[in-house]
């Protein structure tokens, strides 16, 4: 990676003197107009760029208080023309940075200081209004259309947004008053939204208090979320925590996340509209996820699943406090599958349901979907689950003329809450197996005695992308 010297004259000439092969990198840092010391600390990423910039060459004010909505648009832009040219990053320094939504450029990285905030503003204006996705039809809150997520990007490749541990606030709150108040006629914007892009990292950021969802990888591939500290209030609405949507080859890793609704929701669009852009959600990896979602799923598979869902693997998950594990929620006129889904090595405590699948989560975009685009939910394996304090170990409820099959439990320890349930395990339309599960499973989830539910043991594409050391 290139090393950057600021332009001190005795600086130059001794590290000439030292190192003669370093005279070419101040070289290389000459012709970057806005050079400054790399002295933010080194950090890994999927690239390192030959150019850096800082917010502030551009009029960036941290008084929390100054719309920085231009400079972050002109730092970008300007540092787009290094695209071709080694890529570029854009520091920002310690400081609050108020900000609307902003775009991302290509070969680029975004990175943040650990005492930088940036600030999502309140000034509504500051967000634009941008088409709908295609694999919804409509505004996720409102039919109307949506606003531009707080950062944005489009048609990109090799995109990285990090920092050591600076904070992104979307400063939610009155969002959520708003929305509760039915004051909208849009769809809430989202903190981090790429669309269409290759190559994206998300990772050593802690985001507080989205307006609406926080990580919003959609009809792209090859995304890495890692290291992410994601807090919002347990009972703020939609504050979904990483929405993989429609994306192929993605790893979500060592994330903590406290929210209002799902921490992981991987979904592929809506009803007609999903099955109409058909783009699945297809070789996901979520590995060492901790979750907090009272109201919420852990990882849920949908609702919006039109485009497919199949080869997801998770592994060492916690969840403390929270509604449900791996939760399936789909309905008739969604269409498409849920299929190839491994988990292992849960780990939960104080949980309504361990395993839920709800065929009839009937929220639609509007009355035109297909009565007769029945999904297909088939090959879902869940082994190694320790769970504690739980109210109904499983609550798996196909759809009538539509069941869901090739359900595999294996290895599974559930306590009780005080004063359980009658009915511990509520099963309809499904099929499966189970072995050496505790509490006893439903008759249609028979004992195999001996049996492992698999996990597979080959490598996705994503394991093996491997991270630079650069310098920031
Ligand atoms: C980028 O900014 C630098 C320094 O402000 C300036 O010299 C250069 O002309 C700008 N480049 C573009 C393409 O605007
Ligand atoms: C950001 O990208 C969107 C979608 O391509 C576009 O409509 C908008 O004008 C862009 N904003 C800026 C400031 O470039
Ligand atoms: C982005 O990519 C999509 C899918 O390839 C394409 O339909 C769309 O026109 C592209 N948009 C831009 C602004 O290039
Ligand atoms: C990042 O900051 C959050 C919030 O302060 C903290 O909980 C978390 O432990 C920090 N993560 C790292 C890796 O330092
Ligand atoms: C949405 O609300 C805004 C502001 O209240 C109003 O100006 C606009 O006309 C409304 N749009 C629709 C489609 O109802
Ligand atoms: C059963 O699951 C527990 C908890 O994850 C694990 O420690 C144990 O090794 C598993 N047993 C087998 C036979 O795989
Ligand atoms: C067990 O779960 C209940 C909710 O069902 C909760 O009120 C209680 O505090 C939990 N007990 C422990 C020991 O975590
Ligand atoms: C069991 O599940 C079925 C189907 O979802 C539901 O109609 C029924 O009320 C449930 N029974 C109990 C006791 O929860």
């Amino acid at each position: 990676m290139g090393l950057c010297l600021k332009l001190r004259t005795s600086h130059v000439l001794s590290a000439i003197v030292i190192l003669g092969l370093l005279s070419l990198r101040v070289a290389e840092c000459r012709n970057n107009h806005h050079l400054h010391n790399r002295v933010n600390g080194e950090y890994p990423a999927i690239n390192c760029r030959k150019h850096s910039a800082v917010l502030t060459d551009f009029g960036a004010v941290g008084d929390g208080k100054t719309s920085n909505t231009k400079s972050f648009n002109a730092a970008i832009q300007n540092l787009s023309t290094y695209a071709s040219d080694g890529g570029a990053q854009l520091i920002v320094p310690p400081g609050k940075w108020l900000t609307g939504s902003f775009n991302l450029t290509s070969h680029f990285t975004l990175f943040l200081h650990k005492d930088a905030v940036i600030l999502g503003t309140q000034d509504e204006s500051e967000w634009p209004p941008i088409p709908v996705l295609p694999s919804y039809g409509t505004g996720r809150d409102a039919p109307g259309g949506r606003l531009s997520s707080l950062i944005f990007g489009t048609n990109l490749t090799d995109v990285v947004i990090t920092g050591n541990n600076g904070t992104i606030d979307g400063q939610g709150f009155t969002w959520w008053k708003k929305f509760r108040a039915s004051e909208y006629n849009v769809t809430r914007p989202y903190m981090i939204e790429l669309m269409y892009s290759d190559q994206i990292q998300i990772s050593d950021l802690t985001l507080i208090n989205s307006p609406s969802w926080f990580v919003h990888p959609i009809y792209s591939s090859n995304v890495l979320v890692k290291g992410l500290t994601i807090l919002a209030p347990v009972d703020s609405p939609n504050t979904d925590g990483v929405n993989p949507d429609s994306c192929t080859n993605t790893r979500i890793e060592d994330c903590f996340i406290v929210s209002g609704d799902d921490c992981v929701a991987v979904k592929s669009g809506w009803d007609q509209y999903g099955i109409k852009v058909g783009i699945p959600t297809q070789h996901l990896i979520i590995r060492r996820l901790t979750c907090i979602s009272p109201d919420s799923a852990t990882i849920a598979l949908g609702s919006e699943m039109s485009g497919g869902i199949q080869d997801v693997r998770a592994e060492d998950i916690t969840a403390i406090d929270t509604q449900s594990g791996v939760r399936i929620k789909t309905a008739v006129g969604r269409g498409a599958y849920v299929k190839d889904i491994y988990v292992r090595r849960m780990t939960l405590k104080t949980m309504k349901y361990v395993f839920w699948m709800a065929g009839n989560y009937n929220q639609h975009p509007d009355p035109f979907f297909d009565p007769k685009a029945i999904p297909e939910i088939n090959g879902i394996n869940f082994r190694d689950v320790v769970a504690e304090n739980v109210t109904y170990p499983g609550s798996l409820a196909g759809i009538q003329g539509d069941p869901f099959t090739g359900i595999c439990i294996s290895n599974v320890t559930i306590t009780l809450t005080e004063k359980p349930e009658e009915l511990q395990w509520n099963c309809t339309d499904i099929s499966g197996v189970t072995s050496n599960v505790t509490p006893k499973p439903c008759a249609l989830l028979p004992e195999k005695q001996g049996l492992n539910c698999p996990f597979p043991e080959d490598r996705l594409p994503i394991d093996d992308v491997q991270l630079k050391t650069c310098s920031a």
